[in-house]
């Protein structure tokens, strides 16, 4: 026996010692995934050690009892060793989870539900997390106050996940850093429908129960997507160039969005022109009572509307399935990303359909004559790419001061380039994630000859208002 092969065996003894004793059944690389990806303003959201490629739900819900059963068969690939890792989940009864077929443990503490797998987990190697899972789902009552989560209707229940409420209807990796692949089933009492996102796939009605299932093929982050069980009145229709159009709406609410509803052909249109390929397989539109929700959110292919929005709300929705659904902020501190480009796109539509131009709006948001707003010094409180807090993010700063940097933008490369930024800004990041470092860097390539240092300085990164508009 030479020397080498003598030593490998008690070389490895020795290294297997010197491991934290994480693993189990003779695997010795493993070790736990992380229970938060550090979001600057939600730092337990998602979990580190992999990334989710699909999750399969399949949901059926009783409306009488508010009770919700799942099954989340969510496959992922490990971006490390794994002895153990983490989904986010807040309540609910957590009835059985498996790992590759075999029954794994688990434990909760909090909105973290920790798996460990029965076999530790190769890096690079793909696995199916199965969970099952019952109860009545919570409403959350967000950092700003605002209600998320899964929420109760007049007739059913509406679930809206951003920044965080998505966890508490299914258990997953919780940030809009890691997107995935969706295929949502879901079962209510005949003369219910179930809506979400993309297309549908299937519906059938066997024994009292109708099963809808719906497909969303390209990536999406859990805060947008959404179900949405009620009574609705359903049209079906495509665009010019046959992109499907599924709009649920309220019957409650059925005349008064009639008219806004009917212009989302001409808003896709207009938005296509200006942002470039829709990103999507479909689109539409769920409208349910105006006391169903406190706000729209641009839920995946499909907004949700409390009540018949306004043309602008439509426009707004819309624009973010470019900006936010398809390019999706890294994490909640460039919210601004999503906020100031559909505030612009609002703007924008103003100035294409004969209402103030563009540098009007943010003239009168630097003056403070806008009407948009109860106090216009709002706009001032922090700057758009630092919000003072996660009570914050969902302000004005964010929203009209960071459409006020996308003009600054605009006003110094003009027109011409200006669009081509926000065509190239959506393609280059299509169906992923960007923050604002991705963006300045973006911008500067694409304008060289121009030196943006002080409008970064002053209206992005800097506190109060500047001093010249
Ligand atoms: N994104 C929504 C919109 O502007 C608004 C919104 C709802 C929101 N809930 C939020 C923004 C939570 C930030 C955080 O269309
Ligand atoms: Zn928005």
């Amino acid at each position: 026996m030479s020397r080498s092969a003598r030593l490998v065996p008690l070389t490895a003894a020795l290294l297997a010692l010197a491991l934290p004793l994480t693993a189990c059944d003779g695997g010795v690389h493993g070790a736990p995934g992380g229970s938060g990806l550090r979001d600057p303003y939600f730092p337990k959201a998602g979990n580190g050690g992999y990334d989710v490629t699909h999750y399969g739900l399949t949901l059926s819900f009783d409306p009488a009892r508010h009770h919700l059963t799942g099954k989340a068969v969510i496959t992922a690939r490990a971006t490390k060793d794994l002895s153990a890792f983490d989904l986010d989940l807040k309540g609910l009864r957590v009835e059985a989870v498996t790992v590759e077929g075999r029954d794994a443990r688990w434990s909760r503490a909090g909105q973290e539900l920790t798996v460990r797998p029965h076999d530790d987990l190769d890096e690079g190697e793909t696995f199916d997390t199965t969970v099952r899972y019952s109860g009545t789902p919570e409403t959350i009552t967000d950092a700003d106050s605002a209600k998320e989560g899964w929420l109760r209707t007049a007739d059913g229940a509406l679930a809206l996940g951003e920044p965080t409420g998505s966890m508490t209807w299914f258990p997953g990796n919780h940030h809009p850093s890691d997107k995935a692949s969706y295929a949502i089933t879901v079962t209510v009492p005949k003369g219910l429908r179930a809506v979400s996102n993309g297309e549908l796939t299937r519906e059938s009605t066997t024994g009292g129960r109708t099963t809808f299932a719906w497909h969303a093929a390209e990536p999406m982050a859990s805060y947008v997507a959404t179900v949405a069980i009620g009574r609705y009145d359903i049209t079906r229709t495509t665009t010019e160039d046959g992109l499907p159009v599924y709009v649920a709406v309220d019957p409650t609410q059925a005349k008064a969005s009639r008219d806004v509803l009917a212009k989302i052909p001409e808003v896709m249109e207009w938005a296509e022109y200006n942002f470039g390929p829709y990103p999507f397989s479909s689109t539409g539109a769920v409208v349910d009572r105006p006391e169903d929700a406190g706000y729209a959110l641009e839920t995946q292919t499909r907004p949700v509307y409390p009540g018949a929005p306004d043309t602008e709300t439509l426009v707004h929705e819309l624009a973010h399935q470019w900006y936010g659904d398809s390019v999706t902020p890294k994490s909640w501190r460039d919210m601004w990303l999503n906020e100031a480009f559909a505030t612009y796109a609002e703007w924008l539509w103003q100035e294409d359909h004969g209402g103030d131009s563009v540098q009007q709006t943010f003239t009168a948001f630097y003056d403070g004559t806008s009407g948009d707003l109860d106090d216009p010094d709002a706009i001032w409180a922090f700057p758009p790419a630092k919000p003072a807090s996660a009570a914050h993010v969902s302000e004005p700063p964010v929203y009209q001061r960071g459409a006020m940097v996308l003009h600054k933008i605009r006003q110094k490369a003009g027109d011409e380039t200006f669009y081509d930024i926000l065509q190239g800004w959506a393609a280059t990041h299509r169906h992923g994630t960007a923050d604002t470092a991705d963006f300045t860097a973006y911008v500067e390539k694409q304008v060289p000859d121009e030196d943006f240092d002080a409008i970064w300085a002053d209206w992005l990164y800097g506190d109060g208002k500047p001093a010249h508009p």
